[in-house]
């Protein structure tokens, strides 16, 4: 190719919609890095499992456009449940290792219908950028993994930006499913990133991590929360888990029930 101006870049955000202040930050830093933002919402079905909110997750189409209009995104794409997965759907991507733990460990196939549906996506809208949050650390991980392993992503298809987490004035990261907390749950859930941040002083302070970790669940049942799914260090990359801090960057990810809700978090260690 010879001259002439280059492309207009398109950027590409996923979401399942109820959109909120962390979904708007990831349209701007799209926005910022590329000429054209395309997001997508879809409450993608493959990847709630059995008993969890599939039929309760929010869905406010008219209301997320009108923000999405307003923040400059050019186009919606809003596929259908049908469009997605038309009659003799078959094929579905898993990426181990990475699925394997986590969320992964509770959400058994969880992760499979994450990588199948950002996929499809990937290859209906073929952006230059997608940009997803960091507050799913691992699904950043599974998708990073599957882009790498699939060949989809630089130099022609798309590169994956993870953008930090968005967090409430008292630390709380922002998330669709925090209204469902009870006032009394919101008030408390507060613990999660302060309990995180105090685990993290004493990781990096030299502390035993296990003890750390056990007096991290403790603080959060204590705090009214009903159980906590886990709350581990572990390699950014691989999400290998760990028990002492080395080189590479680490990472604690915490998932944790109050009011039958489950919140997760993560942060950088070190
Ligand atoms: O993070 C989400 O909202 C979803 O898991 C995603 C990436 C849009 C895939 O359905």
């Amino acid at each position: 190719m010879t001259g002439g101006a280059a492309p207009a870049s398109v950027a590409l955000v996923p979401t399942m919609g109820a959109l909120h202040e962390g979904h708007l930050t990831l349209m701007r830093a799209a926005r910022d890095q590329c000429d054209h933002v395309v997001a997508s919402i879809f409450v993608n079905p493959t990847q709630f499992g059995e008993g969890e909110d599939l039929d309760a997750y929010p869905r406010q189409l008219a209301e997320d456009s009108a923000m999405l209009e307003s923040e400059g995104v050019a186009l919606l794409w809003a596929p259908t449940v049908e469009a997605m997965y038309p009659s003799g759907f078959a094929t579905s991507i898993s990426v181990a290792g990475v699925s394997a733990g986590f969320c992964g460990a509770d959400r058994p196939g969880h992760f499979d219908g994450v990588a199948t549906v950002v996929c499809k996506l990937f290859n209906q809208v073929q952006p230059d950028m997608a940009f997803f949050g960091e507050k799913d650390w691992q699904q950043l991980a599974v998708i990073r993994t599957m882009a790498r392993d699939l060949d989809l992503t630089a130099p022609h298809v798309t590169s994956i930006i993870g953008v930090p987490t968005v967090r409430e004035a008292d630390g709380l990261a922002m998330s669709s499913r925090n209204r469902y907390l009870s006032d009394e749950n919101r008030a408390a859930a507060a613990t999660l990133p302060r309990a995180m941040k105090e685990a993290i002083a004493r990781i990096e302070d030299g502390q035993d991590v296990d003890p750390t970790l056990a007096a991290l669940e403790d603080e959060l049942l204590g705090a009214g929360f009903e159980s906590v799914d886990y709350a581990s260090l572990a390699d950014a990359m691989s999400l290998e888990q760990i028990d002492t801090l080395g080189n590479a960057p680490a990472r604690l990810l915490v998932a944790a029930r109050i009011g039958g809700t489950r919140l997760i978090d993560n942060m950088a260690v070190g």
